[in-house]
């Protein structure tokens, strides 16, 4: 949510800032900008909506200098227009933020009273204003940066450059992510290592509070006192090259391929080849007296989670409490003691998921996240992680991650039943050997991907789209209705299909299709009984079952996908490929902008 990137070295620094911004776009696509210190002046150029404006706009007027930092925003405060848009700038400062400033409102009171003028509608500027008004009662640079940084309050992540310093760039993190790049003779500041792969795989991530202060040569790390820190450098994987779109006409279908690929290389990371077993990392605490489970996420790992209830409950007998991290972190549940928190996010920056794991070890439970970016915050805070190897997802609708966090939690749940004897060996292998299956039968899935599109043609035609499902299949109907909202822009509700009679039944005429996720197995029936209620209501139905139920839906469904037949503790997350590619092929009809859908952002660091 907002990219930061920023430069000082010895090359023209705005094709380096444009460059790692086109890799942080799917954090927010409202507006960017980029300033520089040109001949120690404070230069600007911004847009509004996405980066292509941006470059018009730079090739219209170029940007000189070898000091930068640039902004992709996703708006919070003031609307997505070129005013709004950051790096905000006086004559002595320019800023770029990501987060939201709470108290921007009185600093801002206090500020124009003591003459500075304002001139957008963001908490942002506040930073710059006040910034200025130090450096204009003659503190330095990094007095002024400090002392801003002491009255802000909320979440942020800052870079600044200054009138007259070339070669100086200060930078900030609170409860928003900043990465340090260190290049040779320049050194970089980043949201996220994503940004800085083309540049260096030297990285160090700033902790919580902490402040950095950087040259060509050197960065020098402070904590949130202003005490001088050291902080490691990391290498980081070589995935400059893995983030093209390869061929494919959208992130997202190139990620949505990628499904078997990141099912395999997740289990590699999980189960030994020889034993077949699967293997966890050390634990901080024992799996097999663990009372109870919390599990917290938001959006698609919220129903990665709920399908992990489902397996834990049902296969290991762990009692699980679920909630979406926005709610559990102002609840105040009252938690058994001893119960393991486990997070789940793709990201590890999302802040309501954050702000739930320090809630969660708060109270003293220990924390095991669910990780897709392993340098994240939520890494670094939790007691135990465990990683999925989906690699960077760009589409800002999350797809790979999802079948990559329900790998690891099906890993998670026969580790857990296997140390509380809730499985014996033998369902153990039978599980493993079904997990195993998983990536040739994700394969098989896009077998389909010319009826899914047929399927497609009815669901874009469509105002409103209902989709059912009971048992571990609810959740992935839940997963339905949130990608088509999400991308297609058509309005869509996801119910247990037992709860259809309940109120959403009234909804139903020919104008409103039903999207089942109907594995056979033992809900099956009972889930069929729920459509052909609908049915005798005009319903119109589109099925996703698989090879085994095929010939009983074809006979109530409009349209049927026969995906693979798969075990049983597998079928979410074949059927969720199914109903991926669904909102995948509607949007493409409805020629929505997939990978960067309106109002969205990734890695959500705001609350
Ligand atoms: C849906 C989607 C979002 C994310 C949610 C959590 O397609 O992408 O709902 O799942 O914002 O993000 P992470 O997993 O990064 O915490």
């Amino acid at each position: 949510m907002c990219g930061i990137c920023g430069v000082v070295g010895h090359r023209p620094a705005t094709p380096i800032v444009f460059e790692g911004l086109r890799r942080l776009e799917y954090r927010g696509y409202d507006s960017a900008g980029i300033a520089t210190l040109d001949d120690g002046r404070i230069e600007r150029r911004r847009a509004a909506g996405k980066l292509d404006n941006l470059a018009a706009v730079l090739e219209d007027q170029p940007l000189y200098g070898t000091t930068g930092i640039g902004h992709t925003r996703w708006a919070t405060h003031g609307a997505p227009t070129v005013n709004n848009a950051h790096p905000h700038s006086t004559s002595r400062v320019a800023i770029v933020h990501n987060g939201i400033i709470e108290n921007f409102e009185t600093l801002r009171k206090e500020l124009e009273a003591a003459g500075e003028v304002f001139e957008t509608e963001t908490d942002s500027e506040t930073i710059a204003r006040l910034a200025d008004f130090h450096l204009a009662a003659g503190k330095s640079p990094r007095e002024a940066a400090f002392a801003t940084l002491r009255r802000l309050e909320g979440a942020y992540a800052i870079a600044m450059i200054f009138a007259g310093h070339e070669g100086l760039m200060i930078g900030a993190r609170r409860g928003a992510p900043l990465a340090v790049g260190f290049g040779d003779g320049e050194m970089f500041l980043g949201s996220d290592s994503l940004a800085l792969a083309p540049l260096t795989r030297r990285i160090a991530y700033l902790d919580d509070g902490d402040r950095v202060i950087i040259t060509p040569e050197k960065a020098e790390f402070f904590d949130h006192t202003g005490k001088p820190v050291e902080r490691t450098i990391q290498t980081t994987a070589a995935i400059a090259g893995s983030v093209g779109k390869d061929g494919y006409r959208h992130f997202m279908e190139k990620e949505l391929h990628e499904h078997p690929l990141v099912i395999g290389q997740t289990l590699q990371r999980m189960v030994d080849p020889a034993t077949r077993k699967v293997i966890l990392p050390d634990m901080p605490f024992d799996l097999a007296t663990i009372p109870r489970g919390v599990i917290t996420a938001c959006g698609s790992a919220y129903f990665a989670g709920m399908i992990g209830r489902y397996w834990l409950e049902e296969i290991a007998r762990l009692p699980i409490d679920i909630d979406v991290a926005s709610e559990l972190r102002y609840r105040n549940p009252p938690l058994t003691p001893g119960s393991l928190g486990m997070l789940i996010s793709q990201s590890g920056e999302t802040a309501d998921t954050l702000a739930a794991l320090r809630a969660l070890r708060g109270i003293g439970l220990p924390v095991l996240s669910v990780l897709n970016v392993e340098h994240s915050t939520m890494a670094r805070e939790s007691d135990v992680v465990l990683g999925t190897v989906a690699g960077p997802e760009i589409s800002v609708a999350s797809t790979k991650a999802f079948t990559a966090q329900l790998t690891v939690l099906a890993c998670l749940t026969i580790a857990i039943a296997r140390a509380k004897g809730t499985l014996d060996e033998q369902g153990e292998d039978e599980l493993v050997a079904a997990l195993l299956d998983l990536p040739t039968r994700a394969e098989q899935v896009f077998a389909h991907q010319d009826a899914i599109r047929n399927m497609a043609r009815i669901v874009a035609e469509a105002r409103d789209v209902l989709y059912l499902g009971r048992g571990s299949a609810f959740p992935v109907a839940m997963e339905g209705a949130l990608k088509l909202k999400e991308i297609s822009y058509i309005h869509a509700e996801a119910y247990a299909a037992g709860e259809m009679k309940h109120g959403p039944i009234s909804l139903i005429d020919r104008t409103v299709p039903i999207v089942a996720s109907i594995p056979s197995g033992p809900l099956f029936e009972k889930t069929l009984s729920n459509l052909q209620e609908a049915k005798a209501r005009g319903g119109r139905l589109l099925a996703f079952t698989d090879e085994a139920g095929a010939d009983r839906l074809s006979a109530v469904a409009e349209q049927t996908i026969a995906l693979p037949k798969v075990h049983p503790f597998v079928t979410p997350i074949i059927q969720t490929i199914g109903v991926q590619i669904l909102a995948y092929e509607t949007a493409l009809l409805k020629g929505t902008d997939v990978d960067q859908p309106r109002n969205l952002a990734k890695s959500v660091t705001v609350e």
